[in-house]
């Protein structure tokens, strides 16, 4: 069966590998190159081949119906933009053409809040990890109008250490990281914290939110809790999510709080909502995990590219 080939930029880090290992049991895609950048030249097993990294200014852009760039902020436009120029279309994983971070003309590929702009478009912006699993969580509150109005919503939220990306750090390391639990980024400053105030106030949300981002000592998933107040009390506090989200194949609604044993390696976000007992005022507390790596950034991306090429949206992603 004919396949549609596909490039990675970037493929020699967390989230290109990712790439790598879903376009390979992909049904109807192949990859057509992987390039890196001081790991040129290196290989990596991806299923039963071997690929080797080509630079990026090496990588027959032209050749591919679509190419993902999954290199870090800063780098990623310019060869979004001769990829584009190539004639391929883009999936661009870095914040450089997300919404909050200067641009607002992107499609911005929160996959079930933006199918419409998604399907058949040249060019998306994939989410931040953080804002994937924070903003399905808030959407169904926010969009219906739920939240009592300006009141601030807090977020706590941890991360595996993949989402710090593969360059060495010194305060990455194993014995740094392991038997501690720590926020970074305190102060809610956090690059991400634009990019979700900005789809919010998209969402006609007129809210603070308070961000504050852990490093938990486990490889991926993210794991965030979400402390919003109401206009008045839930019935059932699920009944917003079950409403906008039951036909999602990549959205679980579960009574059960989730953990990060639920969703990693998959494609998934799953979400749950409680009432907050002892508290003056109507309160919910959300909490929500996703895979970094797959929801959070290759599937999510994934998901975005089948819908960008007419394929199955569910194509080649583990549910
Ligand atoms: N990690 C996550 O959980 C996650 C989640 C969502 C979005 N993202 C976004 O996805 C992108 C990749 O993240 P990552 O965690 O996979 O990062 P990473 O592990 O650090 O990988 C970065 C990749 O870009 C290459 N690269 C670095 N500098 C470059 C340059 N100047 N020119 C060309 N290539 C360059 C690296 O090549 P070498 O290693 O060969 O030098 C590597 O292949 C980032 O924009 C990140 O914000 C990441």
């Amino acid at each position: 069966m004919h396949k549609l080939p596909v490039g990675v930029l970037g493929a020699s880090g967390y989230a290109g590998r990712e790439l790598c290992a879903l376009i390979e049991g992909h049904p109807s895609l192949e990859l057509a190159f992987a390039s890196a950048h001081g790991q040129r030249g290196q290989t990596l097993r991806v299923g039963k081949r071997e690929v080797t990294f080509t630079g990026a200014d090496e990588a027959p852009l032209g050749d591919a119906a679509l190419v993902f760039s999954a290199l870090p902020h800063g780098a990623s436009l310019e060869w979004v933009e001769k990829a584009r120029a190539a004639g391929a279309k883009a999936v661009d994983l870095s914040s450089d053409l997300r919404i909050g971070n200067g641009r607002s003309d992107v499609p911005y590929g929160l996959t079930e809040l933006r199918r419409n702009q998604v399907v058949g478009a040249d060019l998306v912006a994939n989410p931040g990890c953080y804002p994937t699993a924070i903003l399905l969580a808030l959407a169904p509150l926010v969009s219906s109008g739920l939240l009592e109005e300006q009141s601030t919503i807090s977020v706590s939220a941890a991360s595996g250490v993949t989402g710090a990306g593969f360059t060495p750090r010194p305060d990455l390391l194993f014995a740094e990281i392991s038997e501690d639990f720590r926020a970074y980024g305190v102060g809610n400053a956090h690059r991400h914290g634009a990019e979700m105030r900005a789809m919010l106030g998209e969402l006609g949300g007129d809210n603070d939110l308070i961000f504050t981002p852990h490093l938990l000592p486990v490889a991926r998933g993210i794991l965030a809790t979400i402390v919003v107040r109401l206009k008045a009390e839930l019935k059932s506090p699920l009944a917003p999510w079950l409403e906008l989200f039951s036909n999602e194949p990549f959205i679980e609604i579960s009574a059960t709080t989730p953990s990060l044993r639920d969703v990693v390696r998959r494609n998934t976000v799953k979400i749950s909502a409680v009432k907050a007992e002892n508290a003056r005022q109507p309160t919910l507390i959300i909490t929500s995990a996703i895979d970094n790596l797959t929801k959070g950034a290759a599937g999510q991306a994934l998901q975005n590219a089948n819908l960008m090429l007419g394929l199955d949206e569910t194509a080649g992603l583990p549910a």
